[in-house]
């Protein structure tokens, strides 16, 4: 089991805000339970001065909240209620990529979701969270249904300006195994480039590549080589199937392995300087992986919670401070952050770190009276108490740290990343506990 080193940097105790701007926050957050204001965005930047435009896969998203891949992106209705609710992207759940003649050299994670339990955690620092446990994988009905939903995702999204991606488990070899299989990679990229093309005006298409953290579990995981190997190959495959096409993000996982191997992959997807073997941008880091717990029979589950980002936000920031080798930030690719976001602060932690969109799952599973809001969908909940809550939004750690940085006004969500990224020692600095 990996090591907890807590992160250096965290927001603690409660943002500071001058009695004006407290004041509204406070109003807002009761005002907006019976639903959020319409426009959302241009609200709040006239309201706060806070610009929530960010990128995602290469494309701007109207605000930097998205639903990370998985059961609860799998169905049009779902995807609906997420645009009508205001979400910036919506990643579908992960297609198990196929060759010409519909082989899956992954099937055996093309099997059907069982039951998933919400449960309270407590991580290893003592804080108090939630995790979903669970025993499903990838998505098990054909692919052409697959199409058909990232079809109708794409008019639902388009209409409510909100990007959809899909998300893809292609073939890997084993640590026996050299070869790959490329026909997986052609054939699927591309026809979920045409599907893609119907709807995108010559614009490329951001595709996630799920490594997936149950792999952690299996013995795929256990040759770090084959791992960086992995990190280092892939990118061309998809590339290569339709050049200039697709704007490929690497969504990593955690390891069974110590943070320096997880430092390793960082630099290993980093290294090549440009090209078809470079991704676009990468989504850190999926769940990680408790080979001691049972669930249903099965032992080994993947879980969440604040293990998850508080080792999330620490090996992130072990990669900013370059292990003091400096890093140049305009070498660093675009980070979509993944892991415990269930508060709008721990979303600005994951900023500070670099990330210009956050994705969510679990939030989004919690019990109803987690929340303020009391009507509305489960999306429309999560955005209310993202953003506006006066202690643990977004809103008010934006605007506490905008303060305390020296960030001019109207920053959008992305330049914030980059500002956080070029003045990573300053924050740190500014922040340490
Ligand atoms: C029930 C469940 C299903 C998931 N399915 C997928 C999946 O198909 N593909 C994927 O890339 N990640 C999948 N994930 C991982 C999530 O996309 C997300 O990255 C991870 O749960 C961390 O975010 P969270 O702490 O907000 O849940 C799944 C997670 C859960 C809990």
């Amino acid at each position: 089991m990996w090591e907890f080193l807590p992160p250096q940097v965290r927001l603690r105790g409660a943002p500071r805000a001058d009695e004006r701007t407290a004041r509204q926050l406070r109003e807002d957050y009761e005002r907006f339970r019976d639903g959020l204001p319409r426009p959302l965005e241009p609200y709040v930047l006239a309201t706060y001065a806070i610009n929530l435009a960010s990128a995602y896969g290469g494309l701007r998203v109207k605000n930097p909240f998205g639903k990370a891949s998985g059961q609860l992106s799998l169905a049009a209705h779902q995807v609906e209620k997420d645009a009508e609710a205001g979400l910036g992207f919506v990643v579908l759940k992960t297609v198990i990529a196929q060759d010409q003649q519909g082989e899956q050299s992954m099937r055996e994670w093309a099997i059907p979701e069982t039951r998933m339990l919400v449960e309270r955690v407590r991580g290893r620092s003592g804080e108090e969270g939630w995790t979903v446990t669970w025993k499903g994988r990838g998505w098990y009905e054909s692919f052409e249904a697959y199409r058909r939903l990232f079809d109708q995702a794409l008019v639902l999204g388009r209409a409510a300006e909100m990007v959809v991606a899909p998300s893809v488990k292609y073939h890997l070899p084993t640590p026996q195994e050299t070869s790959w299989k490329e026909e997986e990679y052609t054939f699927t990229t591309r026809a979920l480039v045409e599907t893609w093309s119907k709807h995108s005006k010559g614009l490329p298409m951001p595709l996630e590549k799920d490594f997936s953290p149950t792999l952690a579990g299996s013995e795929r995981a256990t040759q770090q080589t084959k791992i960086l190997e992995w990190l280092e190959r892939v990118p061309a495959f998809i590339h290569r199937a339709a050049p200039g096409k697709v704007c490929v993000g690497l969504k990593i996982f955690n390891t069974l392995f110590e943070d320096g191997f997880q430092l390793r992959m960082l630099e290993a997807i980093h290294a090549p300087a440009a090209g078809e073997s470079r991704a676009e941008f990468f989504v850190y880091a999926n769940r990680l992986f408790d080979p001691a717990k049972s669930f249903e029979g099965k032992m080994g589950v993947a879980y969440g919670g604040p293990d998850l980002s508080e080792r999330n936000l620490s090996v992130l920031e072990k990669f900013l401070a370059g292990q003091g080798r400096p890093r140049d930030p305009a070498k660093l690719l675009p980070l979509s952050a993944t892991g415990d976001i269930q508060s709008g602060r721990v979303a600005v932690e994951y900023l500070l770190r670099g990330a210009s969109t956050f994705q969510m799952h679990t939030l989004f599973q919690l019990p109803d009276s987690e929340f303020a809001m009391k009507s509305g969908s489960k999306t429309e909940k999560a955005l209310h108490r993202l953003l506006f809550h006066p202690q643990e939004g977004f809103l008010a750690w934006v605007l506490d740290l905008g303060r305390r940085l020296g960030w001019s006004s109207g920053l959008k969500v992305d330049e914030m990343a980059a500002w956080c990224r070029t003045n990573w020692n300053e924050v740190a600095q500014a922040l340490r506990d």
